[in-house]
C-alpha cells in the first residue's frame, strides 16, 4: 500500500491554486496515509481547514452509510445536533444525490437548506467521490455572506478528492 512519501503517485496532480491552499493541500496529504485511522485523519482534516481559514466557520466530514451521512469529524466553536442527515435532506443531502459541489452564497434564500447554527450565512458542501462511489462530504458553514469563492471550491475540490482516495484505500 502507498503512503506518506510516495504519495505523488497515490494522488492526482494537484492544480495551482495559491501559496496557503497548495501548502495545504501538501499538509494533508502527509496526513491522509492509508496506514492511518480514519478517525485519526478525518480530525485532522477537519481542524486543519477551520484553523487555516478563518471564513471556514464549522467544518465537518460525514461519512455516507447507506442512505445516510453520519458525522465523523468536526471543528467549530458548537456542535450540531444534525449527526445523520439522510441523503433527501438539506444542501448535505443534495450534494450526495447529485455528487456535485452544492454552494450556497445566502442560505436565509435557498429552501432546501437545513439550518445548524442562527449565525450561518453561507454553506459550501463537496462530495467526497472515487471511482463513482460516494464515500461522504466535507461541509462547511461560514458566518460570512457568500464566503466561497470559486478558488475555495476548486481547492476543497481537490481535497475531496484526496480524502475520498484514502477512504477507498481503507475499504
Ligand atoms: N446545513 C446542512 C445541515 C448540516 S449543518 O450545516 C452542520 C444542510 O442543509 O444539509
Amino acid at each position: 500500500m502507498r503512503g506518506v512519501g510516495n504519495y505523488s503517485t497515490f494522488f492526482r496532480k494537484a492544480p495551482t491554486i495559491g501559496p496557503r491552499h497548495n501548502a495545504s493541500i501538501e499538509a494533508l496529504r502527509t496526513v491522509m496515509d492509508p496506514k492511518r485511522v480514519p478517525a485519526a485523519v478525518l480530525d485532522f482534516v477537519a481542524g486543519h481547514l477551520r484553523d487555516t481559514f478563518p471564513h471556514y466557520t464549522w467544518v465537518g466530514v460525514y461519512r455516507l452509510d447507506g442512505d445516510t451521512l453520519s458525522l465523523a469529524a468536526w471543528k467549530g466553536a458548537q456542535a450540531t445536533e444534525h449527526t445523520r442527515i439522510p441523503i433527501g435532506q438539506g444542501i448535505c443531502g443534495l450534494a450526495a444525490r447529485t455528487r456535485e459541489t452544492v454552494v450556497v452564497p445566502d442560505v436565509s434564500t435557498d429552501t432546501r437548506y437545513v439550518a445548524c447554527f442562527p449565525s450561518t450565512r453561507s454553506e459550501i458542501v463537496v462530495p467526497l467521490l472515487a471511482d463513482d462511489r460516494v464515500y461522504g462530504e466535507i461541509d462547511i458553514d461560514s458566518d460570512a455572506p457568500d464566503a466561497f469563492t470559486p478558488q475555495d471550491r476548486q481547492f476543497l475540490e481537490v481535497v475531496a478528492d484526496d480524502l475520498a482516495r484514502y477512504m477507498k484505500a481503507r475499504g
